[in-house]
C-alpha cells in the first residue's frame, strides 16, 4: 500500500506553478468527441482522472495522442458503445460522455457515475435536461439508456445551479435543433472555458458565466485547439499552504479573480499577500484572526476549498464552516480531531475552537479534497503524519509531491 509520509513544521519558500484545471479538462476531453475533426487541447493536467478519460476515448475508438500536457484527439473513427463500468466509474466526470454522445449520436448507454463520496450526488437535473431536449431515459440495472429521434432546443430551468448539469445540457444542446436556453445555469469559470471551446469548434453559445446561457444548435463541429484554464482549486490549496507555512512562497500561473472569495477570507484572517496579475506571494502571519466560511456557488466560497482551508481554521481562536453544497462533506473532520483539532459538527456547520497544535498520526484520505486538507495538516503538524488512501489525492493534484519537495517540504510516497 502506498502512503504519504510528511514531517511537519518546515517553512516553505520558492515557487509552485499551477497546472491546468482538473474540472475543466474533464469536461473538455469528452466534449472533444462532438467534433468531426481532430482537436488539440493544451495544459491538460497529468492526473489519474485524465488517464481514465483517455482510456474511455480509446475504448470508443478515438485516436488519442498525448505528449506531456498536450492532447490530440481525433474522433473520426469513434464508435458509440457503452464504456465499461470499470473505466467510467473511476471518476464522476465520465458523465460528460452522456451529453456528448447523446448530442452527436442521439443515443447513449452509460453506467451510473463514480467519483468522491461527498453526498448522494444525484444527476436528476442532467437527466431532466436531456428529457426536456426530447430524449427518453430508461434505467437498466445500474446504467442509463438515453435516446432520441432528434433533440429539440427548449427552455430549461435548473432547480440548482449545478456545474455538471449545466455542462452536460450544453453538450447535448450544441447538436440539438434550434435554440436552448438554460436558466439558473452555473457560472463557474469551467463553464466559460467549455463554452469558449465549443464556440471555437463552431457552436453558438452565448451567456456562459451568467445565469442564462443560450445555445443555438449546429449540425457540424470542426477541429480546433484550446487551452485548459489554471486550476483554481489547486491554486487555492497552495495559497492556503502559503498562509500556513509560507515564507514568501510564490504561487504562479493562476487567475486571482477565480479565487477572490478565498483571498478575501485569508485577508480577514490576517494573512498578508502580494497579488500580481498571475501570481500570489504569501507568508504565514504571526497569528490568525477568527473567520467563518460559508460555501456557495461561484463566485462564493467554493465547497472544494472548504476542506483544504480546514487546517488553517484549526489555527484560529475560533472558526466555522457552513457547507451548503454537499450534505456529506465533513468526512475529514474526524481525522482533524485525531490530529488534535477541536471541531464539533452540528448539521451542516462545523465549529472550531483553537488555536490547536496539531500532532502527526496515521489518517486516511477519505476523498480528493479531504486528502489535500490532510497534506496541509501534516505540513503544520508536529512529528510525522502518515496518510493512507492517497489515490484520492493523486486523482486531482498534478505532481503534488514533487511540487511540495521543490519548495522545501519533507514529504515522500512510501510503500508499506
Ligand atoms: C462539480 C465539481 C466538484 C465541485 C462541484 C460544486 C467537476 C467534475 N466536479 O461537481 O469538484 O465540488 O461542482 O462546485 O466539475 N445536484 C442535484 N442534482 C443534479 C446535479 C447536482 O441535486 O442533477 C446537487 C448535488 O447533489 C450537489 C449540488 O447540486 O448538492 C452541486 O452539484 P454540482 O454543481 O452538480 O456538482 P458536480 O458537477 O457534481
Amino acid at each position: 500500500m502506498k502512503v504519504l509520509q510528511i514531517k511537519g513544521g518546515k517553512e516553505l519558500s520558492g515557487e509552485i506553478v499551477i497546472s491546468g484545471a482538473k474540472n475543466s479538462a474533464v469536461a473538455l476531453i469528452p466534449a472533444a468527441i462532438l467534433a468531426d475533426e481532430p482537436i488539440k487541447i493544451l495544459n491538460v493536467p497529468q492526473i489519474s482522472d485524465i488517464d481514465a478519460l483517455s482510456d474511455s476515448l480509446k475504448y470508443l475508438g478515438a485516436s488519442v495522442t498525448r505528449t506531456g500536457e498536450t492532447f490530440i484527439i481525433d474522433p473520426k473513427s469513434l464508435i458509440n458503445k457503452p464504456i465499461p463500468e470499470n473505466i467510467s466509474n473511476k471518476l464522476r466526470a465520465s458523465y460528460y460522455f452522456m451529453g456528448a454522445l447523446l448530442g452527436k449520436y442521439k443515443e447513449v448507454d452509460m453506467f451510473f457515475p463514480g467519483g468522491c463520496a461527498i453526498g448522494s450526488r444525484p444527476i436528476n437535473l442532467h437527466l431532466k435536461g436531456f428529457e426536456a431536449l426530447g430524449a427518453k431515459i430508461e434505467e437498466k440495472g445500474n446504467r442509463y439508456h438515453i435516446y432520441a429521434k432528434e433533440l429539440k432546443g427548449t427552455n430549461i430551468y435548473l432547480d440548482f445551479a449545478s456545474v455538471g448539469a449545466t455542462i452536460n445540457i450544453m453538450l447535448a444542446a450544441t447538436r440539438a435543433k434550434g435554440k436552448t436556453i438554460i436558466d439558473n445555469a452555473a457560472k463557474e469559470p469551467e463553464i466559460v472555458n467549455i463554452a469558449i471551446f465549443l464556440n471555437n469548434m463552431g457552436a453558438k453559445i452565448k451567456g456562459a458565466g451568467t445565469s442564462t446561457i443560450t445555445i443555438i444548435g449546429v449540425d457540424h463541429l470542426k477541429g480546433c485547439f484550446h487551452e485548459v484554464i489554471p486550476d483554481r482549486i489547486e491554486a487555492g490549496t497552495y495559497v492556503i499552504l502559503g498562509a500556513l507555512v509560507g515564507n514568501k512562497l510564490k504561487i504562479s500561473n493562476l487567475i486571482p479573480e477565480h479565487i477572490e472569495a478565498l483571498l478575501s477570507k485569508l485577508k480577514e484572517a490576517g494573512v498578508e499577500m502580494e497579488i500580481g496579475d498571475d501570481h500570489i506571494i504569501i507568508s504565514k502571519p504571526n497569528k490568525y484572526k477568527s473567520i467563518s466560511i460559508v460555501t456557495q456557488i461561484y463566485p462564493g466560497f467554493p465547497t472544494d476549498l472548504q476542506q483544504p482551508i480546514t487546517p488553517l481554521l484549526t489555527q484560529c481562536p475560533s472558526a466555522s464552516i457552513t457547507e451548503n453544497i454537499f450534505e456529506n462533506r465533513f468526512m475529514h473532520i474526524k481525522a482533524f480531531n485525531k490530529l488534535g483539532g477541536k471541531i464539533k459538527i452540528n448539521g451542516k456547520k462545523a465549529i472550531f475552537k483553537g488555536p490547536c497544535q496539531l500532532k502527526g498520526t496515521k489518517i486516511e484520505a477519505t476523498d480528493l479534497r479531504a486528502g489535500a486538507a490532510m497534506v496541509l495538516a501534516g505540513l503544520i503538524a508536529k512529528d510525522i503524519t502518515i496518510i493512507t488512501n492517497i489515490e484520492h489525492i493523486l486523482r486531482g493534484y498534478e505532481g503534488i509531491v514533487e511540487k511540495l519537495i521543490n519548495v522545501g517540504a519533507k514529504i515522500e510516497v512510501r510503500e508499506i
